[in-house]
């Protein structure tokens, strides 16, 4: 799949760009029968919510070549090539599984700044390729995203429940290297509250709605969040985060996990045919 020079434009301008009927219905069923396997696997790759529900998953593909097929597929790799502007590599994979009812909240953040603080990767030139595997209506907890907020840079992030009286807990809290601080509902770094405020005010705010099946491409400077899902509908979506071969991670003491940040730094190849079924 090629990009028009308009869509470029969109991009740049916007720091996402959002495309339809990128997935056939018959693709998605395949790939949430296929979700629905995987996480049922009990591995460090799972994230919970505090009810026990599934939050994330990690590396799907790793258990699952139906995944590996679609972190490989041209119509995500080409697009994402022309949005970076060079080869890539996969950076991140993960299912966000936002079911019904329980489904918890993503509070406002910028994921460059997690990928810079937590994995040491030198710019931002880096996107994600987020696959809607449910309808995303205004009560499943859709991403909420501020237009052209990338083009800030990457800001100084805060947590946003401080405790005012445990400055030392605090300190240990931001300092730490645990990766589970940047995969709960606690995120560790999130948007100032007054900037946040600046920036809607200025450019306003978009609920990306859509289709199953429709694909958001969104740079890692984008500030975004969503909601708990309230609704009787699951809002689970698969997430491919890819990385410029210009921008690989620098090595560190204590890297996070594989299955969280790739060091196989290799350019990907498009699966020979752009296709994911049998
Ligand atoms: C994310 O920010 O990584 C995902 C947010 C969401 O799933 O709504
Ligand atoms: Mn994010």
């Amino acid at each position: 799949m090629k990009l028009s020079e308009d869509q470029l434009n969109d991009y740049k301008k916007n720091g996402f760009l959002f495309i339809e009927n990128v997935f056939s219905e018959k693709e998605i069923s395949t790939l949430l029968t296929e979700m629905e396997r995987v996480i049922e696997e009990d591995s460090p790759r799972k994230i919970l919510e505090k009810n026990g529900q599934v939050r994330s998953f990690f590396a799907p593909e790793l258990s699952s070549p139906l995944f590996e097929n679609v972190v490989r597929l041209d119509r995500l790799v080409s697009p994402s090539r022309q949005l970076i502007g060079s080869s890539i590599y996969k950076h991140q994979t993960k299912l966000n599984t936002k079911h019904a009812i329980v489904g918890d909240w993503w509070d406002w953040h910028q994921d460059y700044t997690y990928w810079k603080k937590e994995d040491g990767m030198p710019s931002s030139d880096v996107l994600t390729a987020m696959i809607y595997l449910n309808d995303v209506n205004e009560f499943n907890g859709p991403l909420f995203v501020i237009p052209g907020s990338h083009t800030i840079g990457t800001v100084d992030a805060t947590f946003r429940d401080k405790p005012e009286d445990n400055d030392e807990w605090f300190e240990e809290y931001q300092t730490s290297t645990t990766y589970m601080s940047a995969l709960t509902a606690d995120l560790k770094y999130t948007i100032p509250e007054n900037l946040l405020a600046d920036w809607i005010t200025k450019k306003g705010l978009i609920s990306m709605k859509g289709k199953a099946g429709s694909v958001l491409f969104f740079h890692g400077n984008l500030f975004h969040a969503s909601t708990n899902n309230l609704s009787p509908w699951n809002r689970h979506t698969f997430l491919i985060t890819y990385n410029s071969t210009n921008n690989s991670l620098p090595d560190t003491p204590n890297p996070r996990p594989e299955f969280i940040s790739s060091r196989d730094f290799s350019a990907i190849e498009c699966t020979e045919k752009d296709f994911i079924l049998p």
